[in-house]
């Protein structure tokens, strides 16, 4: 039954237009659940200026966005992946999520994606269910690392450095799954607010750096400009004020109601 079928069929409301609409439920069950990153559109963010060492110097974020697209079955077929790094609020995530729904929609959902934020993942999967719990509860979260973080085809670490837990397990695991990843040509995108030696020095390992295995594969993006955020701050600033100027007319006016 072809899709728009099965929509009348089950008399589900889906604007078929906006394909993305379609996948929604694929985009959510894959990690992407914060709302920024579900919605946003490369025509809306692809303008957040990036650099790509040998490159020509007026790249933007969806000319890597584009990229992707434009070699996708190669890039995934070679476990290529991307390091995007910068300050915080430049656009990041937004482009990794957008690259990892775009492969959704590519394979019509049949495909096995991950989307992780690294902090919330620390604490669900390898803090609280590997410390103090039942056995069966550490196997199933054994389980879902080995389907969701190792052999996902694409998985995105969204704020890799932002954690303070750096101590040698979490280090070890984190080079367990990029090994393993490594080895079986599957792509991952990391972003993170700190630059590659910044990872070295806070993934210390004595035999390995961390950020020379990343390098091997995943061609690194740096992100420039300002925040996106401050400019999200000065609009809210602006509706703000238009709202105390209306306080303002009010008392004003029924200041003179009062004479
Ligand atoms: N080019 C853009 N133009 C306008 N807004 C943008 C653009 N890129 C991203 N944004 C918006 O800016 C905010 C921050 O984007 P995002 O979360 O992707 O940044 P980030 O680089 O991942 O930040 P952090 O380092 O803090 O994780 C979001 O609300 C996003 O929708
Ligand atoms: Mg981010």
């Amino acid at each position: 039954m072809k899709r728009k079928d099965y929509y009348k069929f089950t008399e589900k409301k889906v604007n078929l237009d906006n394909v993305d609409q379609v996948y929604r439920e694929k985009f959510v069950l894959a990690g992407i659940d914060n709302p920024d990153v579900l919605d946003a559109k490369i025509e809306d963010i692809g303008d957040s200026p990036v650099c790509i060492p040998g490159q020509k110097d007026n790249l933007e974020s969806k000319d890597v966005y584009h990229y992707f697209r434009n070699n996708m079955k190669e890039i995934l077929g070679d476990g290529e992946g991307f390091i995007f790094f910068g300050p915080k609020g430049t656009g990041k995530s937004s482009l990794a999520g957008l690259i990892l729904k775009a492969v959704i929609i590519y394979y019509k959902k049949n495909i096995n994606v991950t989307f992780v934020d690294w902090i919330e993942y620390l604490g669900q999967y390898f803090y609280n269910t590997w410390s103090g719990k039942p056995f069966d509860v550490q196997s199933e979260a054994k389980a879902w690392i080995q389907k969701n973080m190792k052999e996902a085809k694409l998985l995105v670490i969204d704020d890799l450095g932002k954690s303070k837990r750096n101590h040698n397990s979490v280090v070890e695991h984190l080079l367990e799954v990029i090994n393993y990843r490594n080895r079986n040509n599957l792509s991952t995108i990391i972003t993170m607010n700190i630059s590659l030696q910044e990872l070295d020095q806070k993934y210390d390992d004595e035999h390995d750096r961390l950020s020379d295995r990343l390098r091997q594969v995943n061609l690194p993006v740096g992100f420039l400009g300002e925040s996106h955020r401050l400019e999200q701050s000065k609009e809210l600033l602006d509706k703000a004020k238009k709202r105390f100027d209306n306080l303002d007319q009010e008392k004003n006016n029924s200041g003179k109601g009062n004479n």
